[in-house]
């Protein structure tokens, strides 16, 4: 099992006292596999959205941004995602992201883990812990069950706020990978990347090919590609973005029609050219 190492230098006694450090937020009913296996995977998606996500992507090889990467944090050792500067606290901790530590580090991080740099404005409310963290483990690889069907439901964020804070993580998924393209028309076909840019606009690896995109008041998404070097040279295309709002990976993650018989195979993959 990945990252026992740095566990297994500590003696019994060691986990211990780190137990007792991290101060009375263990004495909490625990979060065992069955109440994360019932838990509310919907409501812990918002909790996450509404909480973490302007710090924390899930998706396996997402970013770094304020917060490290989550892709297989659970049971694995505190501090250890490559390229992140943990605060010291935090990368010479000697202990494994449990579900119950997470509960107790998202109630109140300071006294959780002393010295650590995660500062959220409030804790996370005991009735939102479990169901948040069902859905992180779902999202992160640690879930030993499947992911619930998404449902389309309208969420209850404030409708004035800007897209950045109502689908964070939608917003950073976009604005901070690329996005791959394979259109094909008959037997033409082209390949490339774009990069959607927090100003409206859309970038492109292939130098001639353009684009802009806005969300509608329905809050979709929608984007213009033109300049591309072959038929049918642009595109408009619409999706709503509670339908992309649990970021994922690959080369081929969506299908469409844009126009006429012309297929385009969409997917999102990690990072881009000249980004940290
Ligand atoms: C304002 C930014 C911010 C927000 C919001 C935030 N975090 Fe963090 N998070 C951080 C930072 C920074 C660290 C690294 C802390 C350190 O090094 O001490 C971190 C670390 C973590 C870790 C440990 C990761 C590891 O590799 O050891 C977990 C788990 C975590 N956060 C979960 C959450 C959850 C769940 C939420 C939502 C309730 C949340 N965070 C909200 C910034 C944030």
């Amino acid at each position: 099992m990945p990252g026992w190492g740095k566990r297994r230098s500590m003696g019994p006694v060691c986990l211990l006292i780190v137990g007792v450090a991290a101060g009375t937020a263990f004495a909490q009913d625990r979060l065992s596999d069955e109440v994360l296996q019932s838990a509310d995977y919907t409501r812990g998606r918002l909790a996450f959205q509404q909480r973490c996500s302007a710090c924390h992507t899930l998706a396996n090889r997402g970013s770094n941004l304020a917060g490290p990467n989550l892709w297989d944090v659970v049971n694995n050792p505190a501090g250890s995602k490559d390229g992140f500067a943990y605060s010291a606290a935090l990368s010479r901790a000697e202990f494994d992201w449990t579900p119950d530590r997470i509960a107790a580090f998202i109630a109140d991080p300071a006294a959780s883990v002393v010295g650590t740099t995660m500062m959220i404005p409030e804790g996370v409310p005991e009735a939102d812990r479990g169901s948040m963290i069902s859905f992180i483990m779902v999202e992160t690889g640690a879930a030993g069950w499947p992911r619930p069907e998404p449902e389309l439901a309208e969420s209850d964020v404030d409708p004035d706020a800007p897209i950045s804070e109502r689908y964070a993580s939608f917003w950073n998924h976009m604005m901070k990978n690329t996005t791959h393209y394979r259109l094909v028309n008959g037997g033409d076909e082209i390949v490339f990347d774009a990069y959607f840019n927090t100003d409206g606009s859309v970038s492109a690896n292939n130098e001639s090919i353009r684009g802009f995109w806005r969300v509608d008041e329905r809050d979709f998404f929608c984007y213009a590609l033109y300049g591309i070097p072959m038929a049918p040279f642009e595109f408009v295309e619409c999706f709503p973005i509670v339908a992309m709002s649990i970021p994922r990976f690959a080369e081929e993650l969506w299908q469409s029609n844009p126009v006429g018989d012309v297929t385009l195979h969409g997917g999102i993959l990690p990072g881009r050219p000249g980004a940290l």
